[in-house]
Order: C-alpha cells, then structure tokens, then sequence
C-alpha cells in the first residue's frame, strides 16, 4: 500500500444499504453496514485520491479527507453517483436494494379488515447503478468499475458471471454464507477476479486492512493500464 499511488485521480464509492419507502412510516432495507465501503473510502484517500463517497442510511463517521453525499433510496443513489461524475474509478460497495415498492402511499396505510391474514405489495425493479456506470452513453468517459458479488454458494463462478454481465474491471468476491465474515461484520475475506479472470484471494482480515489491499492493488491495475 503506497500513500500518493492515486494522487491526481477521483474514485467514487458507494456505501450503505438503501431504503425503498412504502409509506410515510415504513420501508424495505437489508442489514449493510457500510463498513466495507467507508474503509475503502478511507483506504483511498490515504492513498492520495479524490474521494466522493455516496452513503445510504448508516452509522458511521466520514473518514478524513472524503467527500460524502448522503441519500436513502436506490434512485436517490443513482442520481447521486452520476452528479458526481467524472470518475476516474467506481466502485459500488452498496447493497442497492434490487426493488422498491411500485408506489408510495401518501399517508400511512391502515390495516384493511376485510383482507384477512394477507397483504400483498407490488414491487418494481430498482436501477442497477453499477451496470448503468459501467456502460455509458457514447462520448462520455467511463470509470473503471468494480463490484462486489456476495454469494452463498458457487461464489466464483456467479462473481465471473456478474463480472462479464455488469462489464466491470474488477469484482470482488465474498462468500455471505461463512460465519463472522461480510455483511455487518467487522472482518471479511475475499477473492479479487479480474477482467482476464485471474484470481487473487485476500485471506480472513478487518475490513479497515482489506481495504488497503484492494485499493493497492487497484492502484497497480491503473499503473499498468495504457493511458
Ligand atoms: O447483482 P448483484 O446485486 O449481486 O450485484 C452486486 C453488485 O452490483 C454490487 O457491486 C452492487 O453495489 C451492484 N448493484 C447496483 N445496483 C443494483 C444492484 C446491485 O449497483 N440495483
């Protein structure tokens, strides 16, 4: 990890879950922390970059030296990436909620005594910001992008899947389904594949020193790119 290895470039960074309203008073979420990406923000800017970091609903501090934009929902989120372009790198550490309720009632929707047991809520497909970043229209730049993939099961091969479907550099692999590692834990483990489908596995560490490593070795991919 060198500290000046980004100087002069602007990485944007997603974080956070989103919240999808249903009503005034309610919403549909996931448990994202957002630790990952904020350690990966301040990995960053250690490392000389420009940082904007777009957060959903969490509970951290801005680490130093990073520019955060807050928002809540999934299309609040897209819209917020985009304002920040242009972006050197984008990596989308988010877990964007895949869909949102189809409408969202005005005031506070009441128990309905004549449904029974059930209720039903209709659902449309949120945007997918890392898939719409990555592929931009003609004439304007395009950062160098990387995902996450977290998997239960087949991790590698569903993260090379996303990997050529989302047209990323970069995705970074985590199996969701191993005790005290990912998701709203303090440590992870991961696999980096890149666009030639080479592996590099960063074995069992806190997020704050995988963070290091994923932004070195983004750092060297850049230093290698043609520019
Ligand atoms: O397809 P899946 O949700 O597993 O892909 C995960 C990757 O795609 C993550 O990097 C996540 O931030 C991004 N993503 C996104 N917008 C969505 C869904 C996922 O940017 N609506």
């Amino acid at each position: 990890f060198e500290r000046g290895s980004l100087a002069g470039l602007h990485l944007l960074i997603n974080a956070g879950p989103t919240r999808e309203a249903i009503d005034p008073v309610r919403y549909i979420s996931n448990h994202s922390s957002g630790k990952m990406g904020f350690a990966l923000a301040e990995a960053a800017a250690e490392a000389g970059a420009r940082v904007t970091l777009v957060a959903g609903p969490v509970n951290l501090p801005t680490p130093p030296r990073v520019q955060r934009v807050d928002v809540v929902s999934a299309e609040d989120m897209l819209h917020a990436c985009q304002n920040a372009l242009p972006a050197d790198v984008f990596i989308a550490s988010a877990a964007v909620a895949d869909y949102r309720p189809a409408h969202c009632a005005d005031s506070k929707l009441k128990k309905d005594p004549h449904s029974g047991d059930g209720m039903t809520l209709s659902l449309v497909r949120n945007p997918d910001i890392l898939a719409t970043l990555s592929s931009p229209p003609a004439g304007q730049a395009r950062p160098w992008c990387v995902g996450f993939a977290a998997e239960t099961n087949e991790v590698l091969s569903y993260a090379q899947g996303k990997l050529q479907r989302k047209n990323l550099d970069l995705i970074i692999a985590n199996d969701v389904s191993q005790p005290g590692i990912g998701f709203n834990s303090d440590d992870n483990a991961v696999t980096l594949i890149d666009r030639s489908l080479q592996q590099h596995s960063l074995p069992h560490a806190s997020k704050q020193k995988l963070a290091r490593q994923i932004i070195a070795f983004i750092a060297e991919q850049l230093a290698r790119q043609p520019s």
